[in-house]
């Protein structure tokens, strides 16, 4: 057996687990949603979800993987061991595959985003018909070779190891990506007619908090965004040394991945106004009107690679978060060393992606039924086992071993009722609205 890693500090913790939160939810996700519901107003719901329901399921999956030196299959394993239950394996198994899951659709979408960054280096975007161009690669054999790229980009970090590896890629890419984004908001607000995104934007339409589903929509933005899926980020607290202040750390992953979203958002909505296109999520906003005006922005070359390289940056940084989950489960179960895992798990994840490259409904299906069910699914077994079965009085003193304020015993109730109930919902209203997260 390996000895096992650690986190140098805090600092490098906290970057980690920010590259794996900071990602598309950020980007094709959160400014459409705050745009679309209520402008402003939104972040009262969002604000409240993030920092209640997201910062106390940070501290539950660090202070499970750090109490149990160990990610979540092995972790729910020894829970159910101790208190006799059967089919800790099977259970465990969930979370993790759930972020596999993930893995397996996210690593597509980075491709594509390798794909945007060659094509902004040839200058592509105003010679080429764009939505012909996305749609004549995405769906089709074409994806197959970028998708292996990034799978080998990913594999190059985990294969390294957390310290090596994991700690030191996101070092370097985070604060990049900051400064990129903050030079990208400067342009776009310097946009002729960027005023009117900006008003949109910040102008509050009150009457969206009256509306169930602005709050339903910043509950499943919560929760996505700072990958609370049962096994991401119990692996990282897995690696942390029992001098960090979990607390504070889960504090700020939650206010840096907002800082990312909201730069994001005023980087991308004044763009689109002041071109006069319209807004939309997913997909079509980062690969085909995001493309469209920087084919049209004076410097729209060099703006073009900046943006794709800081997408490259936050969505590679999330999947090296998705395969070191499944990694460490690998390693926790098989005597084998990290790179023949790296590699077994990666191949598996390339090649089950391979028929999701080839049609965007069966991208789109697979992308609904992990972000729907299993996500969610994984991250109610992770707080039922932590605060249920381990017991929530023993979360809280883990969660503080090493804390400068320790949390006070109002967070028992909160994480073993408000919070499990809050993934309860987050599983059963994304059924019912066809996915939130
Ligand atoms: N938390 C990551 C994102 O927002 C997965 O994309």
């Amino acid at each position: 057996m390996e000895q096992r890693e650690n986190f140098s500090g805090k600092l490098g913790f906290v970057l980690a687990c920010l590259g794996s939160a900071i990602g598309l939810g950020n980007i094709w996700m959160f400014p459409w949603r705050l745009a679309e519901f209520g402008g402003a107003a939104f972040l009262i719901p969002y604000f409240i979800c993030i920092y209640t329901l997201g910062v106390t399921g940070l501290m539950g999956e660090f202070g499970f993987g750090r109490s149990k030196r160990a990610g979540a299959l092995k972790g729910i394993q020894e829970v159910f061991k101790e208190k006799n239950l059967p089919f800790g394996r099977i259970v465990g198994l969930i979370p993790t595959l759930a972020v596999a899951g993930t893995l397996i659709f996210y690593t597509i979408v980075v491709g594509w985003v390798l794909r945007y960054l060659f094509a902004s280096f040839q200058g592509a975007f105003n010679t080429v018909d764009i939505p012909s161009y996305f749609n004549n690669f995405a769906g089709t054999t074409q994806s197959i070779g970028w998708h292996f790229l990034a799978i080998i980009f990913t594999v190059s970090v985990v294969a390294f190891g957390v310290s090596k590896g994991i700690e030191r890629i996101n070092k370097i890419i985070m604060p990049a990506l900051f400064v990129i984004f903050v030079i990208l908001l400067f342009r776009s607000l310097t946009l002729d007619g960027a005023v009117l995104g900006l008003k949109y934007l910040l102008i509050p339409d009150w009457s969206y908090l009256l509306k169930p589903i602005t709050w339903i929509m910043a509950l499943g933005q919560a929760f996505f965004t700072v990958s609370l899926n049962g096994a991401g980020m119990v692996v990282y607290g897995s690696y942390l040394k029992k001098d960090i202040d979990i607390k504070s750390s889960a504090i700020h992953v939650a206010i840096y991945d907002t800082l990312a979203a909201l730069l994001a958002a005023f980087i991308i909505i004044p763009a689109v106004f002041a071109f006069g296109l319209d807004l939309n999520a997913g997909p079509s906003l980062l690969f085909i009107t995001m493309p469209h005006i920087f084919g049209e922005m004076p410097f729209g070359y060099l703006f073009s690679i900046m943006f794709f390289v800081s997408i490259m940056f936050a969505a590679i940084s999330s999947a090296i978060n998705m395969l070191e989950a499944p990694v460490e489960a690998f390693l926790s179960q098989i005597n084998t060393t990290r790179l023949r895992a790296v590699i077994i798990i990666a191949s598996i994840a390339f090649i089950i992606g391979i028929p999701l490259d080839l049609s965007m409904d069966r991208f789109g299906a697979w992308a609904d039924f992990i972000t729907i069910y299993l996500a969610p699914l994984g991250s109610l077994i992770t707080a039922i086992v932590f605060f249920w079965l381990y017991g929530a009085n023993r979360a809280r003193n883990d969660i503080n071993i090493g804390g400068l304020s320790p949390v006070g015993s109002w967070f028992e109730p909160v994480a073993k009722y408000f919070y499990t109930f809050s993934v309860i919902l987050v599983l059963v209203l994304g059924i019912i609205y066809n996915g939130i997260g």
